[in-house]
């Protein structure tokens, strides 16, 4: 070889490094939804401005990266039935029309849950509880009249929403307390009626504690043995830098599709903020010692801080591909950081980072190396 050729040779392989590296991945424009669509739906959801169709910015990120979407609050029983009888769906039609529009699996979120339910459900006019009887025939009204009226539309409902208590116990919700524990199935019942092809998730938080795991498992066994039609469990992942651990996911992973159930991975996000009560803070929040302590990154998210969040977030997915199997999909809680409810749960007014895009809808740094990931979970 002369050293014309040699020159040649090595000004290819030079290259073509640099091509493998840094410089490839930044020049990785795919797509979430085009990098997952062998592994698992990828969905976000929707809050107010988006479904107004007032937040653009974030409608154009929602229709090319994502194939999947919930609405953060407008499918609450508190919006979509305020007063008894009195349904508004101004904003639930938006929701629907726009994910049919755009092509989008459509879920549904929550039929029953105890919280954003209006009062009047499960009182009477005297302010009293109403007989179980009523109460039934109460969720019966609201399943059927929302699921029927989206019916062939919805790809899959949160039916029930947290129904369980950290030790697996039944919450003492006024569900159980009026109706017992039939409120669930009968919950079930009633969506499955009103639309027989949707798919039908119980949903819930800290999924990945063992008591709670266990708990959830054992009685939505015990209900599947008697008859319940259910599809799947959404393990809402509002997570920390830390907590809850990648083995603890994995055993709930495991646990409920051992029971015959797809998981769906739900209300992903991760909080790089102390956890803090929400208790009273009005005067301690006007200390500066407070406001560093729990509050820290007011002025922007240090590098080291990005690269744990994106070192979480880069563990999870592994996690969730390895059992893509058992995923169906895997839904953030929110398009950007601006938006999250994170900045004002525990506590109001903080600067939280949780989401893929920042506060100027920029993808943040880890998406790409996310999008990589999901390359090595492909056949072939
Ligand atoms: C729960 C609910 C969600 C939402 C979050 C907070 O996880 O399932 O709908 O209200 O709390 O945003």
């Amino acid at each position: 070889m002369n050293l014309f050729k040699i020159t040649i040779v090595f000004v290819i392989i030079a290259n073509s490094l640099t091509l493998s590296g840094q410089e490839k991945l930044s020049n990785d424009k795919r797509t979430l939804k085009e990098s997952f669509k062998d592994h698992f739906l990828i969905g976000t959801a929707m809050n107010q401005q988006q479904i107004a169709g007032i937040d653009t910015t974030a409608i154009k990120i929602i229709t090319t990266q994502f194939n999947s979407i919930v609405a953060e609050n407008a499918m609450k029983s508190m919006y979509l039935q305020p007063k008894e009888g009195q349904f508004i769906f101004d904003q639930s039609d938006r929701f629907v029309d726009f994910g049919i529009k755009n092509d989008l699996k459509i879920i549904g979120h929550t039929l029953i849950w105890h919280s954003q339910a209006p009062d009047w459900f499960f009182k009477d006019s005297l302010g009293n509880d109403i007989g179980r009887e009523a109460l039934i025939s109460r969720m019966e009204k609201h399943i059927k009249t929302v699921v029927g009226r989206y019916r062939g539309k919805i790809y899959g409902w949160d039916v029930v929403n947290e129904a369980f208590n950290d030790d697996g116990t039944w919450r003492r919700s006024k569900f159980f307390e009026i109706i017992g524990e039939e409120f669930f199935s009968l919950a079930f019942k009633f969506a499955h009626e009103a639309d027989p092809e949707a798919q039908l998730y119980y949903n819930d938080y800290n999924t990945a504690l063992t008591a709670k795991r266990d708990g959830i498992a054992e009685k939505i066994l015990k209900l599947k043995k008697m008859g319940l039609r259910i599809d799947g469990i959404g393990m809402q992942q509002h997570n920390s830098l830390t907590f809850p651990s990648i083995e603890e996911i994995e055993k709930s992973i495991n646990k409920f599709f051992g029971l015959g159930l797809k998981v769906m991975i739900t209300e992903l996000e991760v909080s790089v903020l102390p956890w803090a009560d929400s208790g009273p803070t009005a005067e301690i929040t006007s200390t500066e010692a407070y406001r560093k302590k729990l509050d820290p990154y007011k002025d922007g998210l240090p590098d080291e801080i990005n690269k744990e969040l994106g070192d979480r977030y880069l563990s999870l997915f592994n996690l969730y591909l390895k059992h893509k199997e058992k995923i169906g999909r895997v839904t953030l809680w929110g398009v950007s950081d601006k938006d999250s409810w994170l900045n004002n749960f525990p506590i109001k007014g903080r600067k939280n980072y949780p989401l893929f895009f920042d506060r100027d809808y920029m993808p943040k740094s880890f998406v790409k190396d996310i999008i990589v990931l999901s390359d090595k979970f492909r056949e072939n």
